[in-house]
């Protein structure tokens, strides 16, 4: 079964331009892949910096890879007709942490869910418009009259978010990726915020990426998990499995600050921020990434970089810990990473 959405070897490198010498290395030959067949919902953790956002902006199309594909059903999206774009753009949809960015901010709020009406011809009327426009409000707990007619501005930041979210519902995509949808937001929208994105998963038939610093409401809300570290994915599995009993030592620190730190702000004010000299060092050195930080280290993971290994059935590390098990090919690797 061909995936929805694909990355097949994708390398990502910003910079190293004529006024920079140093490159950073957003994404490191990452594979994964969203099926097609059934809705999924699926995590994507990991720290500050560890190339989430830029996973999830090669999945929207708006940047292209430095190496390797992104595949929308199959098709390379650097060779999309203009027909496939348009399938494309409606059925992978964002919701991005603060979406103050997105709206045009001389355009009245509900400017955004009439213009996804009209582009996408949603309703043969009018009238048959604003009946859909104020019922996705309703399901996302906004009242159209709080909304409509007002400016961005007007609007406070979880309102903006819903509204969104509004959007997404309005177009029915495939697939929603949903960059830190609740971390601007207080405690009780949070809830009303995920409780919405299990509603488009379970009862729409929608696959959400949901792009996360916070491992406890990823795994309340998520089936799978993804675990990046600087550009590459070294954990994937099935939340219960990884988060209970994380196989890659990295995960395993991750999952033991939960309770102190509860969300992962506090992983990064903890955390030395690691200079781009000791980011590059890493990164040309052979071995694996995690090697300097990690508590498990050993001769070999300075000399080359672990493969991905199959730990368990739904489950797979990149960490020599694991050696023996069977390896992961290419091939298998965005079948093994898929959403
Ligand atoms: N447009 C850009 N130009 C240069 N470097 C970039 C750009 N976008 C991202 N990077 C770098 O790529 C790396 C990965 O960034 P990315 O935004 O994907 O991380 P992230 O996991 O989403 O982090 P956060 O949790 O802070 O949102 C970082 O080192 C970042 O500085
Ligand atoms: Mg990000």
């Amino acid at each position: 079964m061909t995936p929805i959405l694909e990355l097949r070897n994708v390398t990502k490198t910003f910079g190293g331009g004529a006024f920079s010498r140093k490159q950073t290395v957003a994404l490191d030959n990452v594979s994964f892949s969203i099926p097609s067949d059934r809705p999924t919902m699926t995590a994507l953790a990991g720290e500050s910096g560890s190339g989430k956002t830029t996973l999830s902006r090669l999945l929207l199309g708006v940047t292209a890879p430095s190496a390797g594909q992104v595949l929308y059903n199959g098709q390379d999206m650097k060779h999309m007709s203009r027909a496939q774009r348009k399938a494309f753009l409606r059925d992978v949809q964002p919701i991005y942490q603060d979406p103050f960015g997105v709206y045009n901010p001389f355009y009245r709020a509900d400017h955004l869910l009439y213009a996804a009406v009209s582009k996408f011809k949603l309703a043969a009327t009018p009238a048959e418009g604003q009946r859909l426009v104020a019922e996705a409000l309703e399901t996302v707990g906004l009242r159209p009259d709080e909304v409509l007619g007002r400016f961005p501005h007007q609007l406070s930041g979880g309102q903006r978010q819903r509204v969104m979210v509004a959007r997404a519902l309005l177009l029915r995509p495939r697939v929603i990726m949903a960059d830190e949808p609740v971390s601007m937001v207080d405690a009780s929208l949070r809830a009303t915020i995920l409780e919405s994105l299990r509603t488009l998963n379970r009862d729409l038939g929608i696959s959400i990426l949901y792009v996360t610093h916070d491992l406890t409401t990823a795994y309340q809300i998520c089936e799978n998990i993804l675990v990046m570290y600087r550009g590459a994915i070294v954990e994937a599995g099935s939340v219960e499995k990884v988060i209970r009993d994380p196989k890659h030592p990295y995960t395993q620190l991750l999952v033991e600050s939960i309770p102190q730190m509860r969300a992962v702000r506090n992983w990064e004010r903890e955390e030395e921020e690691p200079t781009l000299a000791s980011l590059d060092e890493a990164r040309e050195s052979a071995g694996c990434k995690f090697a300097s930080r990690c508590p498990a280290v050993m001769e070999q993971c300075w000399q080359q970089a672990p493969a991905l290994y199959s730990v368990d059935p739904d489950r797979a590390a990149k960490c020599f810990l694991y050696e023996g098990q069977p390896v992961l090919q290419n091939a298998d690797v965005a079948e093994a990473f898929s959403a």
